[in-house]
């Protein structure tokens, strides 16, 4: 499977921040805020990746991830000059999806949660149809928004409506088969000039191949797109941190566990990092470690093996 993150967009609901800085590239407590949708595209075990964004980002986000190697991922970069919908990354992504199921992360999206990627990550390698999720938020009219029918059958999608069917949105994280890419070529600009993927999404329903999958209370979907979430996220992120010693989305660690690079690897990296508290947090990894293999009971290993996880987590597809 391949993933495809979507960085462009003129972030115009951060103005004047986003003047000369790109969106993506703002900071979420102690890292970029791209950092945490490319962390959850890692912990659902993708490691090719096309970064979508402005000819005038681009080179930007190669300065700060180059070909991803040194973490043991493939990233390419694509081009969107005007954003013209988040299911153009389908059509602009076309040749790199090739035959292949994508999963589709917005750039503005966090995700967070004990054993994320058990929930989010599909259990079989080349997904049928779409996966798409719903989230109970206090304001729906922001979102895509789910219609039920009485039995919990899905009969809707609504892309911000005034007057929601439901609290359940959809987040900005999606799993398609390769039918995606035509779906995207015969969808038609809506009112607002955009080819939305919540047209996507319904065409996906109507051939009765949408599944919506619940993300539940024990994981928290962030969007980040105003100046109000850009400062609740890095509350959280800063929250979480600092109480728990660990940090969430350090892309050098996420790629360690998962086994894509190796401890000299890392070395090699931390040897690159100027002295910060992110280069000491990659330092002492190992460290805890060895504490983990020192004091920790077995029978509470289940309560800290999101955290100091040692599993592998297998390529999807
Ligand atoms: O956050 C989830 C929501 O994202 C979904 O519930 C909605 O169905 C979906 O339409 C989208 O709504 P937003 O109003 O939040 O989308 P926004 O225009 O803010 O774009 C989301 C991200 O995608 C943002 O980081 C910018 C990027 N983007 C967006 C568009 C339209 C692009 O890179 N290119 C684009 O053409």
């Amino acid at each position: 499977m391949k993933g495809i993150l979507l960085a462009g967009g003129r972030g115009s609901r951060l103005y004047p921040l986003t003047c000369v800085a790109s969106k993506h590239l703002l900071c979420i407590y102690d890292k970029p805020m791209i950092y945490y949708p490319l962390s959850t595209l890692m912990h659902v075990g993708i490691t090719e990746i096309l970064i979508i964004s402005t000819s005038h980002d681009i080179p930007l986000y190669q300065r700060l991830l180059g070909d991803g190697s040194h973490l043991g991922l493939k990233l390419e970069y694509a081009v969107q000059e005007k954003p013209e919908g988040i299911a153009q990354a389908f059509l602009i992504g076309e040749s790199f999806i090739g035959n292949d199921s994508v999963c589709l992360i917005l750039g503005d999206n966090i995700f967070y949660g004990h054993a994320i990627n058990q929930v989010i990550k599909p259990t079989e390698n080349h997904i049928d149809g779409a996966i798409v999720f719903g989230c109970w938020v206090k304001n729906p009219e922001q979102y895509g928004v789910i219609e039920f029918d009485g039995e919990h059958n899905v009969i809707g999608i609504e892309e911000k409506p005034k007057f929601p069917k439901s609290n359940f949105a959809v987040p900005g994280l999606y799993f398609y088969d390769n039918q995606v890419i035509e779906i995207a070529k015969n969808l038609k600009a809506s009112g607002r000039g955009e080819l939305e993927i919540t047209d996507v999404n319904l065409n996906y329903m109507k051939r009765g191949q949408l599944r919506v999958k619940p993300m539940g209370r024990g994981i928290t979907w962030l969007d980040t797109g105003t100046p109000e979430g850009l400062l609740d996220a890095a509350n959280f992120v800063a929250t979480i941190e600092k109480r728990q010693g660990l940090k969430i989305a350090c892309l050098e660690e996420i790629s360690y566990r998962l086994g894509y690079i190796s401890r000299e690897d890392i070395d090699k990296l931390i040897d690159e990092m100027p002295e910060s508290d992110y280069r000491q947090y990659v330092q002492q990894l190992f460290k805890m470690e060895h504490l983990k293999a020192q004091t920790i009971p077995p029978s509470l290993m289940e309560h800290v093996k999101d955290q100091i996880e040692l599993q592998n987590t297998k390529n999807v597809g």
